[in-house]
């Protein structure tokens, strides 16, 4: 596509777009190359536009969450990031039985907001990054309970620019995947239950030290790589085959945690996929199990 037809696409919606936008800086990795465009809607009726203007131009669409979970490769990303982080889509209100929250909303803030208004639910999400609409669509979560557990209803958006809400009961939420198929998540609202501020704030403290002991907590990583197969760690499995420490240019294996690849500055994103097929074929061989992906890499 040329510079002027570039620009064109997304005449009068300057305010929220950039040209050639690098995603490194948009990611927990801190790797990847630019996208061709890159947008942050505000509201439903500037993201309905954009989802209008994409279609028309067949312009594949891509949603950025916190970037927590993401791998993006080092030639970047032909098409339109999404990113819904600004104005409406960082909203959060207390509702009748529990808590509703955008899209953008991040977790982390919305697990202390539950500690100060004594709302117990969320805790079992603490530690770990994202926005609540990631969270949601991957159905975050881990040995502490699931986001799933506590979904009370889903608004969403499909690719059509439909809107539409999803409730409970038409909900399926399973092992780090959900069947929410709609493009964009919105926000969701959370069933939480009254409880003491202090014993929430407890329980979000054990999990902090059970993280800080088990996980290289503040290092550029992107948490689990790999899905754990059922019944089994991907951790252990990892760590079985000896891979903890094994280097690839910038990216190595954790050593506190078999599961989690670190980055190091001048690290590449395919310094990253190598290491991915490298600790795959090991844990292969040691084990006869594949591991499958529980980061995105686009
Ligand atoms: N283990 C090892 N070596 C390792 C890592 C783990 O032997 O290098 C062993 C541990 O000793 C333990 C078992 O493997 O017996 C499980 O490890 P851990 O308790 O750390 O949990 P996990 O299954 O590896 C899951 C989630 C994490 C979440 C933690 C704690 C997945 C893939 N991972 O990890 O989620 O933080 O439980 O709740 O479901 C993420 O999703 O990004 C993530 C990090």
């Amino acid at each position: 596509m040329s510079g002027k037809s570039q620009t064109k696409l997304f005449a009068g919606l300057e305010e929220i777009v950039s040209l050639d936008e690098p995603l490194a800086d948009h990611t927990w990795l801190r790797l990847g190359g630019p996208a061709t465009y890159y947008l942050r809607p505000r509201n439903v009726e500037e993201l309905t536009e954009v989802v209008h203007r994409c279609r028309q131009a067949e312009v594949p669409m891509y949603v950025l969450g916190g970037g927590a979970n993401l791998l993006i490769d080092d030639a970047g990303v032909r098409g339109a990031v999404v990113h819904l982080g600004q104005g409406e889509f960082l909203q959060t209100a207390l509702v009748d039985g529990g808590l509703r929250a955008a899209a953008g909303a991040d977790m982390g803030k919305l697990v202390l907001r539950c500690v100060r208004e004594g709302l117990s639910g969320l805790e079992c999400l603490t530690g770990i990054p994202g926005t609540v609409g990631g969270c949601v669509k991957m159905n975050a979560g881990g040995a502490f309970g699931d986001i799933g557990n506590i979904v009370e209803n889903v608004q969403v958006m499909t690719d059509d620019a439909e809107v539409f809400t999803r409730h409970r009961a038409e909900l399926a939420f399973a092992y780090r995947s959900t069947n929410i198929s709609a493009k964009f998540v919105l926000g969701a609202e959370f069933r939480l239950t009254e409880d003491d501020p202090h014993r929430i704030l407890q329980q979000v403290k054990q999990i902090w030290i059970y993280k800080k002991n088990t996980q290289p907590l503040g290092h550029r990583n992107a948490g689990c790589i790999f899905k754990n197969p059922r019944g089994l760690s991907a951790g252990a499995l990892i760590d079985r085959a000896g891979l903890k420490a094994r280097r690839i240019g910038g990216a190595y294996v954790s050593e506190k945690h078999g599961n989690f690849i670190l980055a190091d500055k001048g690290a590449k994103a395919s310094d990253v996929l190598k290491l991915i097929n490298l600790v795959r074929e090991e844990v292969y061989k040691k084990s006869e199990v594949y591991l499958e992906l529980e980061i995105e890499v686009w």
